[in-house]
């Protein structure tokens, strides 16, 4: 069983998908939001999860990863997911965590990187769309995918429809490859 973090920003829907996703196979230890408000939040109360509120307000990103990476260690994580984490991971934080840090993203990546991606697509006048599950690196929304999932509209779709479709493939896929990637971690420590 490998022990993971979700870092989150808002309403922690992706969160919850992966804490009820993975549960009795992979222990999420701690839920690290970056917003004192975040839904997320009240939502790892109800699922039992212990939280940590990190402030990047008036301080060096470096400072707030520094108590991040504290929390991390004291806990022995082995994973970070992020979900709907709307900050960028500094170079060096993201170095410590080679290649163990997953994200989900509302778009078929490398198309619409950032925020507010689905409406920005849409406004565009784009027709496909979909969920990129990736492994993060130092840049915004990039790195190795693992896993992505499209589909097409006609046009007669609103934003709102398709806001929902994407965020019930995330609810799918994002957990579905977040345990094979804690599988994988867990059989090569086993081998080590
Ligand atoms: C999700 O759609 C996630 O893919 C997106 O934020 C939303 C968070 O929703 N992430 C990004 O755009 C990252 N660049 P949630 O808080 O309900 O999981």
């Amino acid at each position: 069983m490998a022990r993971y973090a979700v870092f989150a920003s808002g309403n922690g829907g992706n969160f919850e998908a992966l804490v009820e996703g993975l549960r009795g196979r992979h222990d999420c230890v701690v839920l690290v939001h970056d917003r004192r408000t975040a839904f997320a939040a009240e939502r790892s109360r109800r699922l039992g999860v212990p939280t940590r509120y990190v402030r990047y307000a008036e301080k060096p990103r470096e400072l707030a990863e520094s108590e991040i990476e504290d929390e991390l260690l004291r806990l022995r994580v082995d994973a970070i997911a992020l979900a709907g984490f709307m900050r960028l991971l500094s170079p060096a934080f993201v170095a410590l965590h080679a290649g163990r840090i997953l994200n989900v993203h509302p778009s078929l990546l490398p198309a619409w990187p950032g925020s507010h991606s689905i409406a920005r697509a849409f406004q565009a006048g784009e027709r496909r769309f979909g969920v990129t599950v990736h492994l993060v690196d130092e840049g915004m929304d990039t790195g190795p995918i693992l896993s992505q999932e499209a589909f097409v509209t006609d046009g007669s779709a609103s934003l709102e429809e398709i806001e929902k479709r994407v965020h019930d493939i995330e609810h799918r896929i994002y957990p579905r490859e977040a345990s094979l990637f804690l599988d994988r971690l867990d059989a090569s420590r086993r081998k080590a």
